[in-house]
């Protein structure tokens, strides 16, 4: 997700930004570069790769500008590469700009400035806002800002300095974060705090639709229509190390937090009118198809399990969900009327890029979803489609998780779409609406970490559910076991009574899921069956009838039953964290696992 950084001050730039941008790697990048303005020039240093690259090229360089902007690229428009890493320049090289977020109209105004003569450098959304502000510059800086700002829509932190106004730093902020900080002698702007808090622990926090002009003595704030405003200067509590995960202990608690946040963006322009967007699959004709494939690793698998029943529902086409490393090894039976569908956080699992090879050399058509863009497996399917969780750092998966549902979901909607099948548009509406039912869930947390204390001092624990829970609980499982190293496995609640119910005993534990109406009563049958052996429940359900003699019942909120995977997962994360938070384990970095599974 990007960083940025900026310095207005009495002292040389350089040094702020590139220990701020240092401070924000852990958020994930693919570019570097700032711009330094001195002796009233723009210089602009980027490239492409790890921040050392930035480093060594600025070496080259006698910086002692007072003025500058540094970024981070998390690349969404435009493949990693020099031309399309930030800061972004107006042709006469007198306005320099950095921005974190997205653009939506950006092809619409890239259009219009082609219109009227302007050429572009770069393939980023980012580069129409300098142009824009090229365009509406007329002696005041700020108020081709505030013109810029009418335009364009989307996401955005900017940070904007020109030779025009060599004195001031020009700020605006729109769901993309920013903070700006004030040390004794100069004002410091960020992505988040960690990249201050060497310099300063005063910060003022902009809210959305609001802008700030720094110069080196004094800070003035407005709206974006330009009104002038106050804001109050307040002191961060906390530490450096603390500070990089937003104030949670861990990077796993912050990533399960960030979710509605994350889904919200995953969502972001996918849905108008009650139509699904996914030009990134225009070209693909999916009546060619007879045959498709989810292929994946662990959570990802997951999701594909949950992806492939809703697309399956959804087309009436057999829909196949497997594991990559059993894909690649089982010759399976795909060629060019075979869809196939690759999901990957990283993307860059050795098993799912093998399958997706694989699959290539038979013809058949690959889709990728990913959460970071410019990835082996992004890079090696025919389509891609983004997942926007920004950086998972904590190597068990919750955000990318949620967010590769809802890509799911939408892209069996949009097939559907595209087939003229029969869609549940009130499902779409209330796809709009998940992020505010996981804030719902997240205020719940209290309840979970009840649940936990049942599990603290467990072996075994033992998840069941049916149809869509079945994939759901999978995923509960993983995540117990992967965090808190208690033996979690997940069954078929139908199965129940063909073997596994002979592990039940008195005192054992089980969580159960049952969301789907069809078949909810059948799972809380197969609960009663464990109650009778002497197990204690905790079920997840949105039924209210047949629930006798349960103990611990949470209702999730009451939406359509393809959704339900989505929040289910919440408290599912929270019991595995809590639990290992309970049992002393190291939450972000369990023993024996990786973040990404690069080998075999
Ligand atoms: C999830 O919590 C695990 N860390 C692991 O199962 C992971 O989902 C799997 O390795 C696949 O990774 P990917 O999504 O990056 O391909
Ligand atoms: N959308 C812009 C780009 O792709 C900014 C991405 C970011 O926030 O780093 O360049």
């Amino acid at each position: 997700m990007c960083g940025i950084t900026a310095y207005c001050g009495n002292h040389s730039a350089l040094p702020f930004l590139m220990q701020g941008l240092s401070k924000l790697e852990y958020r994930g990048y693919d570019s570097a570069g700032v711009t330094i303005l001195q002796n009233n020039k723009l210089i602009t240093v980027k490239c492409k790769g790890r921040l050392k690259n930035l480093e060594e090229k600025v070496s080259h360089y006698q910086f002692d500008g007072s003025i500058g902007i540094g970024h981070t690229r998390w690349a969404t428009h435009g493949i990693p590469s020099n031309l399309n890493s930030h800061p972004h320049n107006n042709s006469l090289n007198t306005i320099s700009l950095v921005h974190n977020g997205i653009i939506e109209n950006y092809r619409e105004l890239k259009n219009e400035l082609i219109d009227k003569g302007y050429t572009f450098q770069s393939d980023t959304d980012s580069e129409v806002v300098v142009q824009l502000l090229d365009y509406y510059y007329n002696g005041q800086l700020l108020e081709a800002t505030q013109k810029v700002l009418k335009r364009i829509e989307g996401s955005y932190a900017l940070c904007i300095i020109s030779t025009l106004e060599p004195d001031k730093i020009i700020v605006a902020k729109k769901e993309s974060p920013l903070i700006i900080g004030k040390s004794k002698d100069a004002f410091v702007v960020a992505s988040d705090i960690p990249a201050l808090l060497e310099y300063t622990k005063d910060v003022y926090f902009l809210d959305d639709f609001e802008m700030a002009m720094i110069t080196k003595n004094d800070i003035s704030f407005f709206t974006h229509e330009g009104k002038s405003i106050q804001k109050e200067l307040t002191t961060v509590p906390y530490d450096t190390e603390a500070a990089k995960k937003d104030g949670y202990d861990t990077f796993m608690l912050k990533e399960i937090h960030e979710q509605p946040y994350v889904i919200h963006e995953t969502l972001r322009g996918r849905i108008f009118n009650q139509q699904i967007i996914l030009d990134e699959l225009k070209d693909i004709s999916f009546e060619q198809f007879n045959k498709i494939y989810f292929v994946a690793c662990g959570t990802a698998y997951h999701a594909s399990l949950c992806g492939a029943q809703v697309l399956e529902r959804i087309t009436q086409l057999p829909v196949l969900a497997t594991v990559a490393s059993e894909f690649r090894y089982n010759d399976p039976i795909i060629d060019d009327k075979t869809l196939t569908i690759f999901v990957s956080q990283s993307g860059e699992t050795a098993d799912t890029l093998a399958a997706l090879k694989l699959a290539k050399q038979k013809q058949a058509t690959t889709i990728a979803i990913a959460n970071v863009l410019g990835s082996s497996i992004s890079r090696e399917a025919d389509y891609v489609l983004y997942t926007c969780a920004g950086p998972e750092i904590a190597v068990a998966s919750t955000k990318a998780y949620t967010t590769q549902l809802v890509l799911l979901i939408l892209l069996a909607y949009y097939v559907a779409q595209r087939l003229n099948k029969e869609i549940d548009y009130q499902a779409i509406e209330q796809l709009e609406s998940i992020p505010h039912y996981v804030e719902q869930i997240l205020k719940d947390e209290n309840i979970f970490q009840e649940y936990a204390l049942m599990l603290k001092n467990l072996h075994d624990a033992y998840f069941i559910g049916r149809s869509l829970d079945y994939a759901s609980v999978l995923e509960g499982a993983l995540k117990l076991k992967e965090v808190s190293y208690i033996h979690a496995d997940a069954y078929v609640a139908g199965e129940l009574k063909h073997g596994p119910i002979a592990l039940i005993e008195n005192g054992s534990v089980v969580i159960a899921v049952a969301t789907q109406p069809h078949i909810a009563t059948k799972t809380i049958s197969n609960i009663q069956e464990t109650i009778a052996r002497g197990a204690k429940v905790i079920l997840f359900t949105t039924s209210h009838e047949d629930i006798k003699n349960i103990d611990n019942v949470y209702y999730l909120p009451q939406v359509s039953p393809t959704l339900q995977s989505i929040l289910v997962a919440i408290p599912l994360q929270l019991i595995a964290y809590y639990t290992a938070c309970i049992k002393g384990c190291d939450v972000d970095k369990p023993r024996n696992l990786a973040k990404s599974v690069t080998v075999e």
